[in-house]
């Protein structure tokens, strides 16, 4: 494989069903939930963008489509800001979709897991290496966390999986990984299970939601077994890839909001609010004075 400095293509896997969120995601996409004023889906989109990324492919399905007219041009709407001169509110629209980013859309027929969603989206990635991203697990960080791993790739040129250190007790909700610490922050991984049991786990760092993976990962993916859960996972597919080259594990700077969960929504919901210009001082303001009992 040739040397790749700039990463061209992201996967959103956005077609699971949602359902510790239910009944918020009967009808409409988990990724669709906004936080503050930005649905999740955005703020993956714009992470990925950020690390040059110009290719964004959703893996979707049913109940999936509020995600497409997201980033599709908003003709009706747009007019009527212009007529109104909400110029401010129509520039954010169409910065939404810029003229230099590209999007493709595949479906998932069936919810058969992670590895299986990103397996659909194969012929569009084809032969190069490329990111993943779930929107579920909302990141914030500086330099935003997937542009933290691309620089990574770039020397490298293997795989790299973004992880963080978690309470003991969690391992279960986590693909978790163990190997040799190689440098600041960096670890080449020589073990990845998908959510053992405390008394198994390999370790405390667990995967996040963010991937950079290279193309051998999809004879892998195919080649795994039905993983926990009866799903293909992803992380069976990265087990298999280490068999055959070196994946790294990168302790990303930032912090990972697990919005497929309603506490981590309401984390992220509180800290992002305190954070926004527009909103943040009036609702610090609200939360000091609230009695809380
Ligand atoms: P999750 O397991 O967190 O999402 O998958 P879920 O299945 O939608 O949620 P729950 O557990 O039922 O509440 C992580 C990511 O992988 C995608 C999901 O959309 C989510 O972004 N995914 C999962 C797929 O695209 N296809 C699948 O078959 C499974």
């Amino acid at each position: 494989m040739n040397k790749v400095t700039t990463l061209k293509k992201a996967v959103f896997p956005v077609a699971g069903l949602g359902t510790r969120f239910l009944p918020a995601t009967k009808a409409q996409p988990k990724e669709m939930l906004p936080v503050v004023d930005k649905p999740l889906i955005q703020y993956a989109v714009e992470e990925a963008y950020a690390a040059g990324i110009r290719h964004m492919i959703f893996v979707t399905g049913r109940n999936k489509r509020a995600i497409e007219d997201h980033f599709d041009t908003a003709y009706e709407l747009e007019t009527e800001l212009e007529a109104s001169q909400k110029l401010d509110l129509l520039a954010l629209v169409r910065s939404m979709n810029p003229s230099d980013m590209d999007f493709s859309y595949v479906r998932q027929p069936r919810s058969l897991g992670l590895g299986h969603a990103v397996l659909c989206a194969e012929h569009l990635v084809g032969n190069e290496p490329f990111a993943v991203l779930l929107a579920d697990d909302l990141m914030v960080g500086t330099p935003p966390v997937l542009a933290q791993m691309a620089a990574r790739f770039a020397e490298l040129q293997q795989s790299v999986l973004a992880v963080q250190e978690v309470p003991l007790a969690h391992t279960k909700r986590y693909g978790m990984v163990a190997g040799e610490t190689i440098g600041d922050r960096l670890m080449k991984v020589s073990k990845m299970v998908e959510k053992p049991a405390p008394e198994v786990a390999p370790s405390r760092m667990a995967v996040a939601g963010r991937y950079i993976l290279t193309p051998a990962v999809f004879q892998h993916i195919r080649s795994q077994p039905t993983g926990v859960g009866g799903e293909i996972q992803l992380t069976d597919g990265i087990a298999g890839l280490m068999t055959q080259e070196a994946v790294y594990a990168f302790q990303y700077s930032g912090k990972r909001y697990d919005c497929g969960s309603k506490e981590g929504f309401l984390e992220a919901t509180v800290e992002l609010a305190l954070a926004h210009p527009e909103v943040g001082e009036h609702f610090r303001n609200y939360l000091k004075n609230l009695q809380i009992p």
